[in-house]
């Protein structure tokens, strides 16, 4: 669901270099490496110029990633190994570090593979949170192939026709090496959840309703009370088909990698052992380059020459959406809400770095 900022919500504008200065400093004194702190910051800069401050992924996380690091929950520094390494395919065990560290260390080598064998498939076992699917899937999107990332999460969605919580939000980057004719690259990023319960809490505090469609009360009833949804479970994309795509992705995330999966995952707090799956495909083993560009090109058009249902609203690519905000954000500043940069500011005094708050 997309959610536009309204000029009622509690929130103030920063600009993008002071926040990746000040989130680059917070890790580096939590004792994350150069590489560790760059890579980090850059994704939840990233998600800060691209989601809502609801959705939960931009420098409100920092926080987390703190007590994480605090608790042993999360390793700086940690000693990834690759524990098989084949031709298409590789495996690496996280060690406990950043997910967004080790997801991109995957990604890289399943570009690496795919530049050799036409597809690259990465698990990783023993690693985080990795932060926006997207991110992860634009990396190989940005080097000519198709990316495609998930990972497994707590468990927040029960199986369709039940209220008792076994799978995730589970969510997907999936991101197309070509940019259209206005330069917006594709990039489908989603969880497979209507919703989540940051956006959740959001609309709490503001007092509003949430849809019918993004939660249950504990006991499986429909509600639009967010304070009676915030205890039960997520409701899927499309039904019973989220679900599934749910379950598969967690197989493919969870069994297959080595990782936890179900109701394990996130649960100990020394070792919380998500499970991500990186994939590259190389569309030049099928056709040349030019011509993949040509016809992808000519679906883009197909699809933006439909006519919207209502003028207003001109229909989108996946991904137009969080690029135009972006854009917007870089020229007028990147939304924090309030409460986060009072938060913020505590964390700088706590750790001694210099804070734009
Ligand atoms: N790491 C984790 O555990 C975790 C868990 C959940 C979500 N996330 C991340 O949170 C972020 C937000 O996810 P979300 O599911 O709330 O996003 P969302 O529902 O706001 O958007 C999902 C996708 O739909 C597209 N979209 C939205 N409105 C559209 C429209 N009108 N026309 C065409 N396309 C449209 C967007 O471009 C996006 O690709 C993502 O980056 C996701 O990866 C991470």
């Amino acid at each position: 669901m997309a959610y536009d900022l309204t000029d009622s919500e509690p929130i103030s504008l920063y600009p993008e270099a002071d926040l990746r200065s000040f989130a680059k400093q917070v890790l580096t004194a939590l004792g994350a490496s150069d590489e560790e702190a760059e890579i980090v910051t850059d994704g939840v800069v990233t998600a800060a110029l691209r989601w809502h401050p609801g959705q939960g992924q931009g420098l409100e996380k920092l926080f987390r990633y703190r007590r994480r690091i605090e608790e042993g929950g999360i390793v700086v520094r940690a000693a990834m190994d690759w524990l098989t390494d084949g031709p298409s395919y590789a495996l690496l065990d996280a060690a406990n570090g950043f997910g967004y560290v080790a997801a991109q260390r995957a990604m890289r080598k399943a570009v690496e593979k795919a530049k050799q064998s036409g597809i690259g498939m990465v698990g990783v076992r023993r690693s985080n949170h990795f932060g926006i699917a997207g991110y992860h899937a634009m990396t190989a999107a940005q080097e000519g192939f198709i990316g495609w990332a998930m990972t497994n999460a707590r468990s927040e969605m029960a199986p369709w026709g039940s209220a008792q919580v076994v799978l995730a939000t589970n969510p997907w980057g999936m991101a197309l090496p070509v940019p259209n004719e206005d330069g917006v690259p594709v990039v489908l990023d989603m969880a497979l959840t209507m919703s989540g319960k940051g956006m959740m809490r959001w609309y709490l505090e503001q007092g509003l309703e949430i849809p019918d469609s993004w939660a249950l009360t504990p006991d499986g009833r429909v509600t639009t009370d967010p304070a009676a949804a915030m205890d039960g479970p997520l409701l899927p994309i499309g039904e019973y088909k989220g679900y599934g795509l749910s379950f598969i992705t967690d197989v493919l995330t969870g069994v297959m990698t080595g990782a936890k999966f179900g109701l394990s995952v996130f649960r100990d707090e020394q070792d919380y052992d998500v499970g991500h799956m990186m994939v590259a495909f190389n569309p030049e083993v099928f056709m040349p380059r030019s011509e993949f560009n040509e016809r992808l090109e000519r679906l883009v058009l197909e699809v933006k020459s439909a006519p919207p249902i209502d003028p207003e609203k001109p229909d989108m690519l996946p991904g137009e959406i969080e690029h135009r905000r972006t854009i917007e954000r870089q020229r007028e500043g990147v939304p924090i809400a309030n409460e986060t940069v009072s938060g913020l500011r505590r964390l700088a005094h706590e750790l001694g770095v210099s804070s734009p708050f």
